[in-house]
């Protein structure tokens, strides 16, 4: 459920035409209903009544601090993968506490960030891993808490370049040596073992892999405690599915359901890290027909929004609904919707039945809050796009359009170089 409309035959988002934000921002532009986001974190939480647990924003989805302070004003914490995302959380007012830091190549200065803010826990995902935690907290002399991931070794049954839970997989500690692994934390000075934690992957429609999963780490739980190995925080990781078509992709309280069967007569804390579920279709890409042109059979709608700006197409094969921004009888073909970017992997869709739109004329490509703009590059030196945060009928500029000279920011000539006009 969105709150992106047609209004006599206009696209709205909430109470604000797509167009007029269009007309202020230029195109392309990211917009983003906040009724949405409140709905869709509203109702996963209230899918969790009857355990109460943490829920870490995975900042990833959408890393704009405007989106991470909106969830922390209504009591999430945050996921974070790098330096980077803790800074955003920080700056969005997100306290250290109720942060989880996941990730296979933590760097000791991002350790050390990450224990200065006092987070709540590592997501360890090595046994060197392990050590450096271990030698920076000592550093500090302080106590780290961690959790590891664990690596179920079961098949998400998604696109395979976001499964994360199969043994092939570079992420978490195989559960067969995990363990090992838990005795071998419990042996460093500077480590206290707080949580244990999983992730399987990303746009699952089925909970049924998770529940899977989740039952082998509890099964390691149960061994862990009889070590004398006391887990306080259960950390499930992210990775519920959302609807880009028409994937009948499980619906948050059936997603709870299942969790908390499973989770039943086990005394821990619950963490749950969801991304995608809370911004995906809370945001759409408007972008601009700039020509349409015939190849042999092939028709094209050239936008001006590219691969740089909206990778899902060109990396996943992913799908996302494309709509006139303003709705016309114009006769459909079947198009493919396509960028100006150097590559031929650069387009939105391929044979998709749409009007023949005007040059000058916008699209919406939805579903595109979640990995839309975090996953944007500069690449073919594109500015990047504005992103627009809509309230009823008032809307946010929450990210400037990049310019000329952010593009160059950092770059320098070395002298030897002789700069041959002084406009340089
Ligand atoms: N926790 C961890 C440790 C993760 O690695 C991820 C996502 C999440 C939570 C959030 O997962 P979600 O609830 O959003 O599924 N770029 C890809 C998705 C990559 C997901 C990476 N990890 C895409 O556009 O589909």
């Amino acid at each position: 459920m969105n709150f992106f409309n047609y209004r006599n035959g206009e696209l709205y988002c909430e109470d604000v035409k797509v167009r007029t934000i269009a007309g202020r921002t230029g195109t392309p532009v990211y917009i983003y209903s906040t009724r949405t986001l409140r709905r869709h974190y509203d109702v996963f939480k209230r899918a969790f009544a009857g355990t109460v647990p943490l829920i870490c924003y995975s900042v990833k989805a959408n890393p704009n601090i405007a989106i991470i302070s909106l969830f922390s004003s209504m009591g999430a914490g945050a996921d974070i993968v790098s330096g980077g995302e803790l800074f955003r959380a920080v700056r969005a007012g997100v306290e250290g506490r109720e942060m989880v830091y996941s990730g296979v190549g933590k760097t000791a200065g991002e350790i050390r960030s990450a224990l200065k803010n006092d987070i709540l826990m590592f997501n360890a995902e090595s046994l060197e891993e392990l050590d450096a935690v271990d030698a920076v907290a000592g550093g500090l002399g302080l106590k780290a808490p961690v959790s590891i991931r664990i690596n179920p070794d079961i098949d998400p049954r998604t696109h395979p370049y976001i499964s994360t839970g199969l043994k092939k997989n570079k992420f978490g500690i195989d559960i067969r040596y995990a363990r090992d692994a838990y005795v071998y934390a419990r042996s460093k000075p500077n480590l206290k073992i707080v949580g244990v934690d999983m992730h399987i992957g990303s746009q699952l429609t089925d909970v049924s892999p998770i529940v899977s999963a989740l039952r082998r780490v509890l099964g390691l739980v149960r061994g862990l405690g009889r070590d004398g190995i006391d887990i306080r925080y259960m950390d499930i990781g992210g990775g519920l599915g959302i609807t880009y078509k028409d994937e009948q992709a499980a619906q948050p309280d059936r997603y709870a359901g299942a969790i908390e069967g499973a989770l039943k007569g086990f005394g821990v804390k619950l963490i749950l890290e969801p991304g995608r579920v809370l911004v995906g279709n809370a945001g759409i890409l408007a972008t601009k027909v700039l020509y349409r042109k015939q190849n042999g059979t092939r028709r094209f709608m050239i936008v001006d929004a590219g691969m740089n700006d909206l990778i899902r197409p060109s990396l996943y094969d992913a799908y996302h609904e494309i709509l006139p921004v303003i709705e016309t009888s114009a006769r459909r073909f079947q198009q493919d919707v396509v960028g100006p970017i150097c590559e031929s992997g650069d387009f939105f869709a391929h044979r998709r039945s749409l009007p023949l739109l005007e040059r000058g004329q916008m699209i919406a490509v939805m579903s595109a809050g979640a990995y839309g703009f975090s996953m944007s590059s500069n690449y073919n030196s594109r500015k990047r796009a504005a992103e627009v945060l809509v309230d009823g009928e008032d809307y946010y500029v929450i990210r400037k359009r990049e310019t000329d000279s952010d593009l160059t920011r950092g770059e320098r000539i070395p002298s030897f170089i002789k700069v041959r006009s002084t406009d340089a």
